[in-house]
């Protein structure tokens, strides 16, 4: 359904923001703002802020921020219509009117909405009744009790061509409906229908609301296939749904976390031993529109897949897929579990503290990636390298969200960096990294909060400059004499960059004409082969970037030294730019008001601006041009 902009309006006018989300979260009011504890996040001291006038709700703990719609959709995992018509309801609003299609299929839904609800319903009861008998023995034999069955609507489907069908037949449900909604095969050749599920256990699969749409249907011991399901109906779209999902929603939100099991049966045991917050794909790789679902649920799914080779292959294309859809703060994390097992036999055999202990070592997706390419692969020759390099580099470019694609560029590098530096590798330097080493993992560098919700820290970009600042003295020791006091007086970012910056500083009585090669011989024999390697790679800078092209090695003396100066300023002005932000947002914190508003606003902008002038603009030489003197415009230097 769409809604015109004007209904929107409508609705943000007739609720009263600090009324809908004061039925939810205890409000003071202070100032022109309401301010109380985040809903979104835990917390003792009240950050979440509510400003009436400007229509929005802004937390300075998470960063969870919006208008009253955005609150609905939050704070219950509301869909946007579903939010949306929720507010109407209360607003006395009229929804906008359907086209006669439109409500022909959504009567059409309707009545098969009561028939798999009547089905299920049935199928309840044939596991209690007197047929159901072989079913309940499976169950308990599966250790489940009477109230897991009930919980989950476990149900039974008689071992008979037509039980359903004769039951289920009559008035209000018609065969045709019992086929549309995938309960009955019409045969092709138009003999007659007969029931899908037979001497089967049932699994009733509902949507987010607890709505019934499908089942799934287990054989008993050893039949085939092991799980039947149905068919794609207009209730039931495989891809789009996760089992459990309306049993797991609340206990996820108030965890925090979700898990993402393969099967029907994890996601029932998981929830027998404590993990009410589990949910599972219905048998296909996880779809995009299952890992959006799954981060309306929590943050950072955590993918517990079987721990044989399906299970591992299914994990793997999971990262493949959430890569593109990844933003900053959505992720996901992958526990292992022993090669045979999966959740339910987990807990089967070590109960819940096992479960936990294998969730509590959940990898992020980062790490899975890094090991996913270096698995395997000795890293003795340089080729060989730069084949993992370029993998790493090639999986980072799926990234469709810029900052966080950043910090990826910047974690493999680190980590390749880590991998190729001679300690890093003393015995195993031609076993390549096997799974036992595990893939370096780095504690994110804590940003603030809201600037990290937009996207917009530039430690990758800074931490870039950086190594261009090195590169540049790698190439013309010479500079060195013009510019080793701000030099000197650099903070990198990265531990083994200022380490190199360090050697670069201590070399005893350089001689004047220590050449690029000398220089890089000298730290080579420190320890820094590998670090210099990297820094002097062809692949490393980038034609399109024009900060990138000081990076050549060909400059004249002049033009590195000019270059060096711009390529300092840009990062010294990033540095400060960001410690404003900082500052801005504090300040915003005190007092939301207009002026503070806007500061925060103009700092962001430039920020971004910054961000986005750091790629590609201009066909600008270093051997011909010039730099405009007075230093680098906000836009970035300009072609002369
Ligand atoms: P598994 O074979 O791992 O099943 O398939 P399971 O959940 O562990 O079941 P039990 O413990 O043997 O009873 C994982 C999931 O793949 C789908 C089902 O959704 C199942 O839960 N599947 C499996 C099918 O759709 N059809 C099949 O024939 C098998
Ligand atoms: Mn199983």
């Amino acid at each position: 359904m769409t809604f015109t902009p004007q209904f929107l309006d409508d609705i943000r006018a007739r609720v009263p923001l600090s009324d809908t989300i004061g039925r939810r979260v205890r409000l003071v009011r202070r100032g022109r703002e309401h301010v109380g504890l985040c809903p979104f996040h835990k917390e003792k001291t009240p950050s979440f802020t509510v400003n009436e006038d400007k229509g929005f709700f802004h937390c300075f703990g998470c960063g969870a921020h919006g208008d009253v719609i955005g609150f609905e959709m939050r704070i219950d995992n509301l869909t946007f219509p579903e939010a949306v018509e929720r507010l109407a309801r209360a607003a006395s609003l009229e929804l906008p009117v359907h086209t006669p299609q439109d409500r022909e299929r959504a009567k059409e839904r309707t009545s098969l909405y009561t028939v798999v609800e009547t089905a299920a319903a049935w199928f309840q009861e044939q596991l209690s009744g007197s047929g159901g008998a072989a079913g309940r023995e499976y169950l308990e034999r599966r250790g489940l009790d009477a109230a897991t069955i009930a919980k989950f609507r476990l149900g039974w489907a008689p071992d008979s061509r037509n039980a359903l069908k004769r039951a289920l037949t009559g008035p209000g449900i018609s065969e045709t409906m019992l086929v549309a909604a995938g309960l009955l095969i019409a045969p092709e050749d138009g003999g007659a229908s007969y029931d899908r599920f037979r001497g089967r256990i049932i699994f009733p699969i509902t949507d987010r609301g607890g709505k019934v749409v499908a089942f799934g249907g287990r054989a008993l011991g050893e039949g085939t296939p092991k799980y039947l399901n149905s068919p794609e109906t207009p209730l039931f779209h495989k891809g789009d749904q996760l089992y459990g999902v309306a049993l797991a929603r609340n206990p996820a939100r108030e965890a925090g976390e979700v898990i993402v099991a393969e099967g029907y049966m994890d996601v029932i045991a998981l929830s027998r031993a404590g993990f009410e917050n589990a949910v599972a794909p219905l048998g296909t790789a996880l779809t995009e529109a299952q890992i959006q679902e799954l981060w309306r649920l929590a943050p950072e799914p955590i993918v517990c897949f079987d721990g044989d080779a399906a299970g591992q292959r299914a994990a793997h294309r999971a990262a493949e897929r959430a890569l593109a859809l990844l933003r900053p703060g959505l992720s996901l994390r992958f526990a292992a579990l022993p090669p045979g097992d999966d959740p339910d036999s987990v807990i089967a055999k070590g109960g819940a503290p096992a479960m936990r202990d294998a969730l509590g070592a959940a990898r992020p997706l980062a790490d899975v990636l890094w090991t996913m390419e270096s698995t395997g692969r000795p890293l003795d020759t340089p080729e060989r390298r730069a084949d993992l390099e370029a993998r790493l580099y090639a999986r980072a470019r799926q990234i469709d969200d810029a900052a966080v694609r950043r910090h990826y560029e910047r974690h493999f590098r680190s980590c390749l960096w880590k991998a190729f530096s001679p300690s890093s590798m003393p015995a195993g330097r031609d076993k390549g990294m096997g799974r036992s080493r595990g893939g370096p993992t780095r504690k994110p560098v804590p940003e603030p909060p809201l600037a990290h919700s937009l996207g917009i820290g530039a430690d990758g970009q800074s931490e870039r400059r950086e190594r261009l600042l090195v590169t540049m003295i790698l190439n013309r020791p010479e500079l060195l004499a013009k510019v080793e006091e701000e030099f000197a007086a650099l903070d990198m970012t990265s531990p083994q960059l200022d380490d190199l910056r360090r050697a670069i500083l201590s070399m005893p009585n350089p001689p004047p004409d220590l050449d690029s090669a000398a220089l890089k011989n000298h730290l080579s024999n420190l320890g820094f082969l590998a670090a210099v390697e990297h820094l002097s790679a062809p692949g490393e800078w980038s034609e399109r970037r024009l900060e990138d092209k000081f990076a050549r090695p060909d400059l004249t003396l002049a033009v590195a030294e000019m270059g060096w100066r711009h390529v300092l300023s840009c990062h010294s002005q990033a540095v400060g730019l960001k410690a404003e932000l900082r500052a801005a947002e504090e300040a915003l914190a005190e007092n939301m008001n207009d002026e503070n508003l806007a500061r925060f606003e103009a700092t962001r902008r430039q920020m971004e601006r910054e961000i986005r002038a750091d790629v590609g603009f201009g066909d600008w030489d270093p051997e011909v041009g010039n730099l405009e003197s007075g230093g680098p415009s906000p836009d970035g230097p300009r072609v002369a």
